[in-house]
């Protein structure tokens, strides 16, 4: 049902200690890998967000037995690589993208035929950047002739007879398409090469080494402005393997989450902690800009878990910004940031440029779009580009209320909603439903933290 979110301006700086769900992109590959390892997989913490709750149903309609034995914990009762059934019916992917694109790579991989669809949104993203890499490795998946779902996996194609090397070289620097082909080759019978443009998330990496896999990679200890600096493209090697082992897996909680957190408390000149925060350096690219506008922002209790994930605690203060232009290898480093990033830039005195980001126009919305038109509503000085957007912010005081529809995209919503904190007056915010998707407990979050929000069905 449609929801509207009504935000007051606080009474204060938001501040406070707190912590976030469960990492997205790394509850989907759990669940994923857990499916197809040798036995039981325990997931502590995962998100159970819209989008996740996509591909536990749809490890479920592959046969593949899911026990909630206490909040927090979920077991997945892996078949093994060759375990897997035809699902009876077409997998409803809803509104997420990694569903669709990881599982159309387990299941073209595993031989299993099936066909995925998606809500309106997901219905409109590009699918053949997933379908034309894995047919060029000989498998057999179709999209609609608009390049789009309903995508159709067939099982012409018989891995276990694929014994040479193998590279695929990716024109667009996914995480999506890149683990896609990962999952994919976990069933040829040799060594796989993924290049990549620019070094993207690494999750599932890290998660395939958690369940026993020989992956390598040239890059898992790059920083944005290093990758910047690599002569030689991103890459990863995956040997196949016997079986995945099952293991205790820790999710850490998701970054792209605590970022409209983080970012409230540079609104609003507060500090915030999120406790147990995933820092894959892959991920971390918004911690960095924040510093570069002038934040504080500090890393404590560090430590590794046995998802292979870094986690620390994260605070940020308020401090004084300067405007920061983002481009180029940091681009898919803070990808589902780079509202915020926009949103930030007003904030700051000065112009701040965000380039090479065409592929927000493929997200949810098309971002570049919706950010516009929620800075513009926020009547801040900008445009859009073909590959970004200019901002020109008045720094100090904020801006005017606003009302605003984020249009069935989350992030825009809770961007809205960050931006809201900022307002001189009440902010109203439609569509506010879609939040569900990625961290049902966002308004509640923002309220612990000292904001005044009211809920209603539009
Ligand atoms: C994701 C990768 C990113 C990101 C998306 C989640 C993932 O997409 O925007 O929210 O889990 O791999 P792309 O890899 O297609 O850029």
């Amino acid at each position: 049902m449609a929801e509207r979110l009504v935000i007051a301006p606080p009474h204060g700086p938001l501040s406070g200690n707190i912590s976030v769900p469960g990492d997205k992109s790394v509850t989907h590959r759990a669940l994923m890998l857990a499916a197809i390892a040798q036995g039981d997989t325990e997931l502590r913490g995962a998100g159970e967000g819209a989008d996740n709750q996509s591909t536990l149903a749809a490890i479920e309609q592959l046969g593949v037995g899911v026990l909630r034995p206490v909040p927090g914990i979920i077991v997945v009762r892996g078949v093994g690589l060759y375990g897997l059934k035809r699902p009876q019916r077409p997998i409803d992917c809803g509104n997420s993208g990694t569903t669709a694109r990881l599982l159309a790579g387990l299941l073209a991989g595993a031989g299993v035929e099936a066909t995925l669809t998606g809500d309106e949104s997901l219905s409109r993203r590009p699918m053949a950047r997933i379908a034309d890499p894995l047919n060029d490795l000989g498998l057999s998946l179709q999209v609609s002739s608009r390049g789009t779902l309903p995508l159709t996996v067939r099982s012409a194609a018989d891995m276990a007879r694929q014994l040479e090397p193998a590279r695929a070289v990716l024109r667009v620097a996914s995480a999506q398409v890149k683990s896609a082909i990962l999952f994919a080759s976990l069933y040829r019978r040799a060594v796989t090469e993924v290049v990549e443009p620019e070094v993207t998330r690494d999750h599932s990496e890290r998660l395939l080494r958690a369940f026993g896999v020989r992956v390598a990679s040239s890059h898992h200890y790059l920083q944005p402005q290093t990758a910047a600096a690599d002569a030689v493209a991103p890459f990863v090697r995956l040997e196949s393997p016997e079986l995945l082992r099952p293991r205790l897996l820790e999710v850490p909680g998701d970054l792209s989450s605590a970022a409209f957190l983080l970012a409230a408390a540079v609104v609003t000149g507060g500090k915030v902690t999120v406790t147990g925060c995933g820092v894959n350096p892959t991920r971390t690219a918004f911690l960095t800009h924040l510093q570069q506008l002038g934040a504080r922002v500090t890393l404590r209790r560090n430590r590794v878990t046995t998802s292979g994930e870094p986690v620390a605690d994260v605070t940020v203060a308020a401090g004084p910004l300067k405007p920061r232009s983002v481009g180029g290898a940091a681009i898919p480093l803070l990808i589902d940031e780079l509202p915020l990033v926009a949103l930030l830039a007003a904030l700051c005195e000065g112009e701040t440029r965000i380039d090479d980001a065409g592929e927000l126009r493929l997200k949810e919305s098309d971002r570049l779009a919706t950010t516009l038109g929620l800075l513009k509503a926020m009547q801040v000085d900008c445009e859009a580009t073909e590959q970004g957007l200019i901002v020109r912010g008045r720094g100090g005081s904020g801006w005017p209320a606003f009302a605003f529809d984020a249009a069935g995209d989350h992030r825009l919503a809770m961007a809205a909603a960050v931006a809201a904190l900022g307002a001189t007056g009440p902010c109203t915010i439609d569509g506010a439903e879609s939040i569900n998707v990625s961290y049902p407990g966002f308004v509640g979050a923002l309220i612990a933290l000292g904001a005044h929000v009211e809920r209603s069905q539009a």
